[in-house]
């Protein structure tokens, strides 16, 4: 159940859909030709009625513009039976004096945005004035996606207890779960949920109103959706099966939707919805604490605990782990129920160690034993069906479990006479914990909840008059390199500490405190970004021509990924054969246009559902050659995971000043963990595969280990990062057994090392899911430049790339290697390197090379020495073609 919790919320991505486009119809590629031609002609009519559309549009008045009339007003009004006492609670809700003007703009508009403050009633009462009003009568339903699991869950069973219905016609779906009977007319589900379905029907026929809530989260599946919706908008309509879109935010930052030509012609109307809100004081921190901001927190609550009126008190930290450590100090400062810790039991390292030392091996060089052709993909047109797929995790539930108390418990003398109800609050909590905060809390206590971002909008949490505010947020970050993704803790926006603050004053005047200055306030940004621009895009791609969606550059993202960032991503899908090689064309622009709109290969379509980078999700396609499964889901959890030792360096710098006694012991343990290092590494043909050997062995060591804290301590393993590459393979063997299930993939926590067979089939899969990393090394006389020495050419940069000091393959200096990122400090290093036999490159990686006929004699003008390798079985040469795209000459 863990490994599931581990899964983002919203990684229910993996749908199909096809995309009608206003100048140029789109390739639809569905799997069924008859589906193909009833959809073509959908579009083909669909762009006839469009055009007219357009006509007639141009002699309208801009006024007229803004509404175009649907006559799909339901006419029956379906009346539900509310208790006394939800009723009045309702009718407190400012969105409730908005009934009527959302109803009619939803009557007269395909698609409405409703902007209101948080807690404002949007979630909970909009759904059901549409139940009212018949939206979800003849059967129809009233679907509603949230971009987090909790908020789905809680939202459908708050919206059922409200409107006194049961849990099968008032349901939600999220990934794994859901409640959703033939009789459920309300559904909320998390965004992935939803585009999944879209893959199944496009039309979406079963619904009669999409309601996108908390749009301005911005989150890339929300984005995504809001450009397909409004495509099968008007499909609907032309279908006479006519459908609304809602789109609900809690800022009124609403341009990117609503002035924007792409997505909607006619800009859909804007309902503000007034809060209620009470004065909220704001109090800065004079100094701002860098590192302990729980510590302060703690001190703070604590502070307010003791000395200020009754009112709950909500503390915002940006992650799970955060969040159960304040909650342990502050129930241990004022008991009133007791936390348990449970710490790991130690384990005989060295015993295990042991078992997982390398045999010796010779270094052999053969021909390649994996098969390119063999991977683990179902024909195009079955197992649709069961494919689960995303990317990632959930920003504030990622990683960290609880590493036992802090040090600092209990210091502040409490105040035992009002105990203090403590409850935390994060998307990977259990429901029925979860579901606590919203109860009132014991009489005589005082409620404190302590919470990542979700209480920041999606939910509300009645009583809250006092806010603490870290001013941090942990958000995903992305490897520009790699397309891996981290999560870092980093400020949060202006609007964001303001939406915060706004939860202290909801139901009286409140008060927020920011950890943080005012001056360091004013140096936020002013916004969040939408997520879209800050990343690689080539896992959205490979997502979105799972959907479907071929010409991606033409799908109207409410904010655009750069074209650039959209061809590159188009172009590793190609090399890695995710996506078909666009056909030779004429001219340049009709080669451009081709390259830009590849339809999705079936092995493609298996890379989509797995939940890494399309490069890692390549090797997992291949992983189950040679009974390597085992061994390649281990290394792309590390990769993924990264950073899985501590950092030598950055470990041995944290305290700036050292005595003799302290530089001695350091010195000692930077030796263990060389030594430990080179021991996972092994020699011969395991050392080969270099870096990932290295953090294969580490991951199997710790495995062996039970994965204790102690012995991560004890060999410069990270804990966190070791306990997160666990989930991982859990969650990766579910999707490769998803995918193809008569790979029977399992996780086996205790593998042996892997054969010296299985590590030649290891580094080659590793070659062919990385082969747009791959570097040569150049000799310093070849490139007349002294600068070149040791150094190592790329397909992309000028500049020589070096292995890095820490790397397995440092003192070995192969040829070609591949490596898994460019890291730049004094130099720029290439880290994860594994070594790659020349002889491999065009039988696993011919796209990148030229190649000549046989028995020709290579140009000298071409090759230089490392640069020209003679196939010896077919006795053809090649070269390895940089830049890319390579050109054939057979
Ligand atoms: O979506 P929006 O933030 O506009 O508001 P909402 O989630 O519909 O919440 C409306 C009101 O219902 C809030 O003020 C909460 O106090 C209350 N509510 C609750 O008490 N318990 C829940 N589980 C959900 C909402
Ligand atoms: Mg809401």
């Amino acid at each position: 159940a863990e490994e599931e919790n581990a899964e983002e919320e919203s990684s229910d991505l993996d749908s199909s859909s096809e995309e009608e486009e206003e100048e140029e119809m789109n390739g639809i590629t569905d799997t069924n030709e008859s589906k193909e031609r009833e959809k073509e002609e959908e579009v083909k009519e669909d762009q006839a009625v469009e055009q007219e559309e357009k006509q007639t549009e141009e002699k309208k008045t801009d006024q007229e513009k803004v509404q175009i009339k649907i006559p799909s007003q339901p006419a029956v009004f379906i009346p539900v039976n509310r208790s006394t006492a939800v009723q009045e609670a309702r009718l407190k809700l400012p969105i409730l004096a908005e009934e009527q003007v959302v109803m009619e703009a939803v009557r007269e508009n395909p698609c409405v945005v409703i902007c209101g403050e948080t807690g404002s009633g949007k979630t909970t009462q909009v759904p059901q004035f549409l139940y009212e009003a018949g939206y979800a009568s003849d059967g129809g339903i009233i679907g509603i996606t949230e971009p987090r699991r909790v908020a789905a869950v809680s939202m459908s069973h708050r919206v059922a207890q409200e409107m006194n219905l049961p849990r099968q016609v008032v349901s939600y779906q999220i990934r794994y779960e859901g409640n959703v009977t033939s009789d459920t007319k309300i559904k909320f589900m998390t965004d992935g949920v939803l585009l999944k379905e879209i893959q199944k029907d496009f039309l979406l026929q079963r619904y009669r109103v999409i309601i996108i809530d908390e749009a301005h989260e911005r989150s890339v599946y929300t984005d995504i959706l809001i450009g397909l919706l409004s495509r099968i908008i008007p499909l609907r309509n032309k279908k006479g099966m006519p459908m609304k879109l809602l789109i609900m935010s809690a800022t009124l930052r609403v341009e990117d939707f609503t002035d924007n030509q792409k997505l909607f012609r006619t800009p859909p109307p804007v309902i503000k919805v007034d809060a209620r809100q009470f004065p909220v004081t704001i109090h800065f921190n004079k100094r701002t604490p860098l590192e302990d901001y729980t510590g302060e927190a703690f001190h703070k609550t604590c502070k307010i605990h003791r000395m200020l009126p009754p009112g709950g008190i909500l503390v915002f930290l940006t992650g799970q782990a955060e969040v159960n450590s304040l909650c342990r100090r502050l129930r241990k400062a004022f008991p009133f129920r007791r936390g348990n810790t449970a710490e790991d039991e130690d384990d005989d390292s060295s015993e295990s160690m042991r078992k997982f030392k390398k045999a010796k091996v010779k270094k052999t060089v053969s021909l390649p034993c994996i098969d390119l052709d063999s991977y683990s993909a179902l024909p195009m047109d079955e197992g649709d069906e069961d494919r689960e797929a995303g990317v990632g995790d959930e920003e504030d539930g990622d990683e960290d479990l609880d590493l036992g108390d802090d040090p600092a418990d209990g210091n502040e003398k409490a105040d035992p006479s009002i105990p203090l109800y403590v409850l935390p609050l994060y998307s990977l909590l259990a429901p029925e914990q979860q579901a606590k905060v919203f109860r009132p809390s014991p009489p005589g206590t005082r409620l404190c909840v302590v919470a990542t971002n979700v209480a920041e909008t999606s939910l509300t949490i009645p009583g809250i008059k006092y806010v603490v505010d870290c001013g941090r947020v942990k958000k995903r970050f992305y490897d520009r390199v790699t397309g891996v993704s981290s999560f870092q803790v980093t400020w949060t926006s202006q609007a964001s500490a303001n939406q915060r603050a706004g939860r202290a004053g909801r139901t009286e005047p409140g008060h927020c405190y920011r950890l943080f200055s005012s001056a360091v306030f004013g140096d936020f940004s002013l916004f969040s970004e939408a997520e879209i621009t800050r990343r690689p895009v080539e896992d959205l791609v490979l997502q979105m021509k799972d959907l479907n969606i071929e010409k991606v550059v033409n799908f109207p993202f409410p904010t655009p990924p750069s074209a650039e960032a959209l061809a590159a991503a188009e172009q590793l899908l190609v090399s890695l054969g995710a996506l078909e090689k666009p056909p030779q064309r004429r001219t340049v622009k009709e080669m451009q246009r081709a390259q830009l709109s590849c339809p999705i290969t079936a092995l493609g379509r298996a890379m989509a559902s797995f939940p890494v980078a399309p490069r890692y999700a390549k090797m997992l396609a291949l992983g189950k050659q040679q009974d390597c499964l085992p061994y390649i889901l281990t290394v792309v959890a590390a990769m993924t995971v990264r950073e899985i030792f501590e950092d030598i360096v950055v470990f041995f710098l944290v305290r700036p000043a050292h005595s003799d006694e302290e530089n001695s012991k350091i010195t000692q343990r930077r030796a263990r963990l060389t030594q430990m290092r080179r021991l996972w590494a092994g020699q011969g043909a395991s050392l080969l595969l270099g870096d990932l050997m290295v953090m294969l062995g580490a991951v199997g060591a710790c495995e062996f280990a039970c994965c204790t804290p102690k012995f991560c301590e004890e060999n410069g393993l990270r804990y966190k990062a070791m306990v997160e590459i666990r989930r991982l393979r859990g969650q990766l063997t579910n999707a490769v057994n998803a995918v193809c299930p008569e790979v029977g993939a399992f996780v086996d926590p205790k593998m042996n090392p892997p054969t010296e067979h299985q590590v030649l089939c290891l580094r080659q899969i590793v070659l062919a899911g990385l082969g747009d990393h791959l570097a040569r090394r150049v000799q310093a006389e070849d490139m007349l430049d002294p600068k070149w020495k040791n150094g190592y050419k790329t397909p992309l940069m000028d500049d020589p790339v070096f292995i890095h000091p820490n790397s397995a393959l440092f003192k070995t200096l192969p040829d070609f290697v591949v490596y898994q990122e460019i890291m730049e400090n004094t130099k720029m290093y290439m880290r994860g390197v594994s070594a790659v036999e020349a002889e491999w490159i065009p039988q696993l990686l011919p796209q990148y090379c030229h190649f000549g006929s046989p028995g020709e004699v290579p140009s000298p003008w071409f090759c230089s020495s490392s640069g020209t390798v003679r196939c010896q079985r077919s006795s053809t040469f090649f070269r390895v073609g940089w830049p890319l795209p390579a050109v054939e000459m057979e």
